[in-house]
């Protein structure tokens, strides 16, 4: 991990940001596909091909095949056409090139790629369509990059808003969280190439990850910890999957026979290979037995892997046979037949294009999706630029690039637009804009290496404001018509390797904020983070909030857009804001970090489950979003009153825009069962649907909730079980705006 630091202060330095010429080639994006996604399942014509190859493969080059023989490559063999399979981070764009045998950048001019949206703001699109854009428009850079598999994307569940990859997952929910998985890793895979789900799975915090030893009882990780990755298995045909660093019920997840053999291969029927966590590997024998396939690791010379030199004395010790090995190889075989990565469909596989302009469009076109509009009050925003002269634009934030950090997701682009420059690229000339940088993002360099480490003793980050840089700030705010304030994070502070010791807004934000609003009342705040922060004050005393995200390259544009109402803003907020950390439920039940061992106690009621169970109110719940227009949910009904089983429920609702320009909905449905024999959270989201609706039209809005959706997970007799009796279906637009009840029986 040290070495990765190193190298990302490197690739700070070398990496200059110019702004990208118009590329024209296009992407063939088809963000125009239907609404439920499915992907290709590995075949089984290349199993003839593929034994006669085993047949020829001495032990040594089989092995080579089963661990990293470089930093992002696992082993060839070339005599055989076998080529090596070759990887690239990560969740928010190809990563750069890394160097074969050490972190340092290779320092390639051709691998500048474009920077997406991160998992929290693609799921904040609550768009399926989105993410399949966003896949496939991946694909293709990857592909570009001449590579096999994405390690992408990162699905774990939001279970502290503390955790410091929080960005980079996307939901408290499963369902949100299946819903936007499945059509991402169908995109990406439709070019070809492998997406490696990671990080498969109980891997919700980076304190202690590397030995921590995960407790969750059987029904939670079944209904709220899996679902995400069964749907990637079952219904995207994953063709690989990432196991996590950390321990699940006492055996890592390397090695963890119930995680990879039991219910990822034997139960969901997975075809293909598990990679391993970048040195998360811990046995020989024990690990391929148990399920794993590749050995990816940090620098070491690559045979001395568990699953190299190791493995080749393994097996000439009759510790593990052939046979054995044999199986793991032929996975391997498999996808790479399965890409197009060798035999003679190899000719046809996808070209891909990187850093285009059609890229850059998907990026912003989710981009605008992402935005969640938290506060407006009397209208303010968007912004009225009659009589406007001069705009303040004010905090760290405005300039901040943010695509470069958080280790393997980290993007090397050519184009990040700041809000600074999305604001001087859409204001009109005339008006002029006063930049204050407000805050500095400064922390305690002694303590810099324990950033957001919560085991570790007092502040990081320096939170006294310069004086000077205040005053600069108060100066531009009181001279200006209005005043825009950028706060929120960024990628050193939200990152991967550790966890956030507060909810607070770093760097002295709170009291900067606090200070501009008094002498501009005409004052917007924009959040530009990954993860929930305590902004409950500010909330309160700013008529107009929103969120933004880390919000990739074009990011800056579509966010004017937003601000100038180009864009009608539709986000929903994919995790709850608690007004303080003791409310979220890990942190409620004393159970997040723990120590050698983390017993997830709050159990099925994680993120809003718990909120709206234990009656807490949120700061903004789960699935909350404003727009520039108003909605009316009516006429809500179902195809029937009673159901069996094996039925699908169809729910239909009038969505009215009654306001003045035209937007997008979500229409968000929850369902309850007050009488059930098994704790049940008091809502759970078993569906939505995205609407565009032109200002004064209704549209109806079709949601299909198969009955198998309202099952729980029977832990006596291992099975999803629907209770019959009576369910109440929950229509609104967030989980605590619920607009219309259904009642429905299941026989
Ligand atoms: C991360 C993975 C990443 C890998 C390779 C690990 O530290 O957990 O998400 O893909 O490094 O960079």
């Amino acid at each position: 991990m040290k070495n990765k630091m190193i190298y990302l202060s490197i690739a700070f330095a070398l990496v200059t940001f110019t702004s990208c010429k118009k590329d024209a080639q296009s992407s063939g994006t088809d963000s125009a596909k239907t609404e439920e996604y499915k992907g290709k399942e590995i075949g089984s014509e290349f199993d003839a091909e593929i034994d006669k190859l085993v047949a020829q493969m001495t032990l040594e080059e089989k092995i080579g095949m089963l661990h990293g023989n470089s930093m992002f490559t696992s082993g060839g063999v070339k005599r055989l056409g076998i080529p090596e399979l070759k990887m690239a981070d990560g969740p928010l764009g190809v990563r750069e090139e890394i160097s074969r045998d050490n972190w340092a950048p290779a320092g390639l001019t051709n691998d500048f790629a474009t920077y997406y949206p991160a998992g929290g703001g693609l799921a904040a699109t609550w768009n399926a369509d989105m993410a399949y854009t966003f896949g496939n428009s991946v694909g293709q850079e990857l592909r570009a990059r001449d590579k096999d598999m994405l390690l992408s994307p990162a699905i774990n569940i939001v279970r502290t808003p503390l955790g410091g990859r929080t960005y980079e997952y996307m939901s408290e929910d499963p369902f949100l969280n299946k819903k936007i998985a499945v059509p991402l890793i169908v995109g990406l895979q439709d070019n070809d190439v492998m997406a490696c789900v990671k990080h498969y799975a109980a891997n919700n915090q980076e304190t202690n990850r590397d030995f921590v030893d995960v407790q969750i009882d059987e029904r939670t990780l079944r209904e709220i910890y899996l679902p995400a990755f069964e749907a990637s298995i079952k219904d995207a045909h994953a063709y690989s999957v990432m196991g996590a660093y950390n321990k699940f019920r006492g055996e890592y997840l390397c090695e963890n026979d119930y995680m990879l053999n039991k219910i990822l291969r034997d139960e969901w029927g997975f075809k293909g290979v598990v990679v391993s966590d970048w040195a998360a590997v811990h046995s020989t024998v024990k690990s391929l037995k148990n399920g794993l396939d590749i050995e990816m690791g940090t620098p070491k010379p690559f045979n001395e892997f568990f699953l190299a030199d190791k493995l080749i004395a393994a097996a000439k010790n009759k510790e593990i046979s052939e046979t054995e090995i044999d199986i793991h190889v032929k996975r391997i075989l498999r996808t790479l037949f399965q890409v197009k990565a060798m035999g003679s469909q190899s000719k046809d596989r996808v070209k891909g294009s990187i850093a285009t302009e059609a890229h850059y469009q998907d990026a912003y076109k989710i981009a605008t999706e992402a935005i969640v509009l938290l506060k407006n009050d009397n209208n303010a925003l968007p912004l009225k630029l009659d009589g406007v002269k001069s705009i303040a634009v004010i905090g760290n934030n405005a300039t901040k690039k943010n695509a470069l950090g958080g280790f393997g997701a980290g993007v090397k682009t050519k184009r990040e637009v700041t809000p600074l420059e999305g604001l001087k690229n859409r204001l009109p000339k005339s008006i002029k804009i006063n930049y204050a940088e407000g805050y500095l993002e400064r922390y305690d360099e002694k303590n810099k290496g324990n950033l957001g480490n919560i085991t570790s003793n007092g502040p990081v980050t320096i939170d006294q404001l310069d004086s000077a840089k205040l005053q600069e700030a108060i100066e531009a705010a009181k001279n200006s018509d209005v005043a825009i304030i950028f706060a929120g994070s960024n990628r050193d502070y939200e990152t991967e390797a550790s966890d956030r010791r507060t909810l607070k807004l770093p760097f002295g934000q709170e009291e900067l904020i606090q200070k501009v609003l008094a002498v501009n009342p005409r004052t917007i705040v924009v959040m530009i983070a990954g993860a929930p922060f305590d902004i409950d004050a500010v909330s309160k005393k700013t008529s107009a909030l929103v969120w933004s995200w880390f919000n990739g390259s074009e990011g800056g544009n579509a966010l004017a857009d937003v601000l100038l109402g180009k864009i009608n803003p539709s986000g929903k907020l994919p995790w709850t804001m608690p007004k303080n950390i003791m409310d979220s439920p890990a942190h409620a039940t004393k159970s997040f970090p723990g120590g050698k061992t983390v017993n997830y106690a709050e159990g099925i009621l994680v993120g809003y489950r718990w909120f709206d169970t234990k009656n807490i109110a949120p700061l903004y719940p789960f699935g909350f979003g404003l727009s520039y227009t108003t909605f009316d949910l009516d006429n809500a009904k179902t195809d029937k009153t009673s159901y069996e089983p094996t039925e699908t429920i169809t729910v239909t609702v009038d969505v009215k825009n009654t306001g003045k320009v035209d937007g997008k909905e979500v229409v968000q449905l929850y369902t309850s069962k007050t009488d059930s024999k098994v704790t049940r959270a008091a809502k759970e989201l078993k569906g939505f649907k995205k609407v565009l609706v032109k200002a004064g039209s209704s549209n109806t809005v079709t949601i299909q909730l198969p009955v198998k959706e309202l099952a729980y997970y029977d832990v006596a007799t291992k099975k999803w079980t629907v209770e019959p009796g009576k369910y109440t279906l929950k229509l609104g637009n967030s989980s605590r705006d619920i607009k219309k009840e259904i009642s429905v029986t299941i026989k």
